[in-house]
């Protein structure tokens, strides 16, 4: 078994901010992190953003920004928010570095050396407005199959058809609406069919990841396609040595940014003298990945062929985790249960989110649900209530009525609960190295539970007010002390914060895995006393639960902010009588005419039958999403008594209602077949 191990969580795009579908892998692997430390291994956690790519080159170039500067403020937010989730990473790095860039090129190198690189031509849509290649994200068109327009040029959302970009109907750029030309250029592959055996073998290894997303690599290991790693520029990466105008796939630098982060961070700490003491194929450590689901091939199949042949380190396993859903669906910024990071710490202790992912997450690739409902209730009965009240008033009753000072062992009393406790040390660790927190939490809860039970056979609080049995009341709170400090270990992988409230509660320095080793009650020195106890973590309650999704509901943007959205959050509309919203009269018009208006990208002129004899003119704000004639005779849905406001010099009477998020993503509301002018309730 190798000495040290290095765990790693997969890099978070520098395109976006952090959201709490990425935190549950953040605070997965930080739980296994953290117990792997209390057991006394020699463990480093590294991540890195990635940073290159088409998409976020041309997101920067939006925001009038450099892709540097664009990167940089990803960086900051995101190690912002993984700081204040108590995420433990010894070193986040970025993949935009002279580190990266110099294994990017080694491991080139070998491959190149060891005879899997290839060349050949292909031919890609080029769009020469922009003088720019075009991935599949890059082109809109109408979809073969269903013949909706405006469908990227893989797969239409509409009817979910996949296809190649050429048969695409009325291809275009989505940079500059021009028709593609294809053209030709040739690029260099990775072969990876000349590593079908190496593969099939080590995906086949249970230890190496599990089973059942092993199975589903399996028709691609049938037949192996070599990989493309070329780009042609202009293109924010890597340039490929010996090559002109051509850079890394974002893809093929991505994972080597693993690599470069564990050179900084030995660079930081002489912790190792390079990343190679970890990396070299014959370095004494053991490499863990976690992943989500969604990124397997890359992980599974080209990770590991690439690290074979430039002579590194496979990694021992790969946990693989499931995708976060939000009340049972997936996470949806329309519903508003897209809920970023920040948001979420603006309004809530980022404890009730590990607490509550660690005791749902086992080492599997299900998914996970963050319903809100049992969110709530969990981490009130559980966390608050269970573990926290435990403490509380333990301590709270030692502290008030014994000046913090412990009762001297009483080994028939306290004996048998501390050792029931104990003989689930093992099983809580082997849950915790084997990323099955959730059956770490449920063990935990039980020694919770029984020590809350003692406690409620006893009834220190009752004997304590009766100068006879008032000792007995200390012997009892004492020996309860024992399991909340045991509790500084347990709970130290899962809420470091809270352990570490509790531990200072104790007046004592927290308990590790390790120093649990050989531990026999009693496990408290008693004569040293506790210090002022406080409680542990207050009541989740209903109203902020709601405001969660309330809050963050409105970013909906579907390219990221450049700046992080810190303060971004919008204060919740607040409720409204029912009253107030029957003063509003919605009605059902049919539009007449409609015509731009001059000098607004954004807004058409409507005229639209009320159904009060005289039509209305309505401005909207719906030109990006429909053209003028697309909306004769169409009926649609009008708040019909809003005061008249001029709009680009135009009077406008009344609102048409849309749903999505704006521009272009806006439907109009249809209220059916009804006559102008019949109520919308
Ligand atoms: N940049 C790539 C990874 C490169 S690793 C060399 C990437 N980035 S990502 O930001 O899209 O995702 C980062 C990680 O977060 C991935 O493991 C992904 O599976 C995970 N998650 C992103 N959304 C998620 C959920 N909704 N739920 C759980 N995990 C999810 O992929
Ligand atoms: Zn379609």
């Amino acid at each position: 078994m190798p000495t040290k191990t290095l765990v790693t969580c997969a890099l978070p795009y520098a395109n976006g901010p952090v959201h709490l579908g990425h935190l549950v892998e953040h605070i997965q692997t930080d739980v296994y992190v953290r117990a792997l430390r209390s057991l006394g291994e020699d463990v480093v956690f590294l991540c890195a953003d990635d940073t290159h790519g088409a998409p976020i080159e041309l997101n920067a170039l939006k925001q009038g920004l450099s892709p540097e500067q664009f990167i940089a403020k990803w960086y900051d937010e995101h190690t912002s928010v993984f700081r204040d989730f108590q995420i433990s990473h010894d070193h986040y790095a970025s993949t935009n570095s002279p580190e990266n860039q110099h294994y990017a090129n080694l491991i080139y190198g070998r491959a190149k050396e060891a005879g899997s690189i290839g060349k050949k031509d292909v031919e890609q849509p080029f769009d020469e407005k922009s003088k720019r290649w075009l991935s599949d994200r890059f082109i809109r068109g109408t979809c073969p199959n269903c013949k909706s327009p405006d469908q990227y040029g893989d797969a239409c959302e509409v009817c979910n058809a996949t296809y190649a970009p050429r048969e695409l109907i009325d291809a275009r750029s989505a940079i500059s609406g021009e028709p593609l030309v294809w053209k030709k250029s040739s690029h260099a592959f990775f072969l990876l069919s000349k590593h079908g055996d190496f593969l099939k073998q080590t995906v086949s290894n249970p230890a190496f990841m599990n089973p059942g997303p092993a199975a589903q690599l399996g028709a691609f290991l049938e037949k192996l396609a070599d990989w493309d790693i070329t780009r042609d520029g202009p293109y924010f990466g890597f340039p490929i040595p010996g090559e002109t105008n051509q850079f890394f796939y974002v893809w093929l630098d991505a994972p080597i940014g693993y690599i470069a982060s564990t050179e900084q961070w030995a660079k930081k700490t002489g912790k190792a003298a390079s990343a190679l003491d970890y990396w070299d194929e014959n370095a004494d450590a053991r490499i863990v990945h976690t992943i989500g689901k969604d990124i397997v091939y890359f992980h599974c199949l080209f990770w590991p062929a690439v690290l074979k042949v430039a002579k590194l380190k496979v990694p021992e396993h790969v946990h693989i985790h499931g995708h976060l859903t939000v009340n049972g669906e997936k996470m949806s910024k329309s519903r508003g249960t897209f809920i970023n990071a920040r948001p979420y710490l603006d309004l809530l202790d980022p404890n009730y989110l590990r607490f509550f992912y660690a005791s749902l997450l086992g080492n599997g690739p299900e998914d996970i649900d963050l319903s809100l409902k049992e969110f709530l209730q969990r981490v009130n009965a559980e966390l608050v209530n269970n573990l926290g009240n435990l403490a509380n008033r333990t301590l709270t009753l030692l502290a008030k009525e014994f000046q913090g000072q412990l009762a001297a062992p009483k080994p028939e009393l306290g004996k048998p609960l501390v050792e029931g406790a104990l003989a689930k040390l093992k099983a809580i660790k082997d849950a915790f190295v084997t990323f099955e927190s959730r059956a770490a939490v449920k063990q935990i809860l039980e020694i919770g539970y029984a020590a809350n039970q003692f406690l409620t056979t006893h009834e220190p609080w009752k004997k304590l007010k009766v100068p006879e049995t008032r000792e007995a009341a200390h012997q009892s709170l004492s020996e309860a002390a024992e399991i909340v400090f045991l509790l500084t270990a347990l709970l130290e992988p899962i809420v470091p914060e809270l352990a570490q409230k509790l531990a200072k509660q104790l007046n004592r320095e927290g308990l590790t895995f390790k120093r649990l080793e050989n531990a026999a009650y009693p496990l408290l020195d008693r004569t040293a006393r506790i210090g002022d106890p406080s409680p542990l973590i207050n009541r989740l309650e209903q109203e902020q639960v709601d405001k969660l999704i309330v809050l963050t509901a409105p970013a909906e943007e579907k390219q990221p902010k450049a700046e992080p959205p810190k303060k971004d959050v919008a204060v919740a509309p607040s409720e409204i009588e029912f009253t107030d919203f029957t003063k509003v009269a919605l009605k059902a018009g049919k539009v007449l005419a409609c015509e731009k208006v001059p000098k607004a990208d954004k807004l058409l002129k409507l005229t639209v039958d009320l159904g009060e004899g005289t039509p209305r003119t309505i401005v909207s704000g719906i030109a990006e999403a429909y053209a003028p004639e697309a909306l004769m005779g169409r009926n649609v849905v009008v708040v019909a008594n809003l005061k008249p406001r001029a709009l680009k010099g135009i009077e406008s009477r009344g609102m048409i209602l849309t749903a999505g998020k704006g521009g272009k993503d806006l439907v109009l509301l249809d209220p059916g077949e009804v006559p102008p002018g019949a109520e919308v309730k």
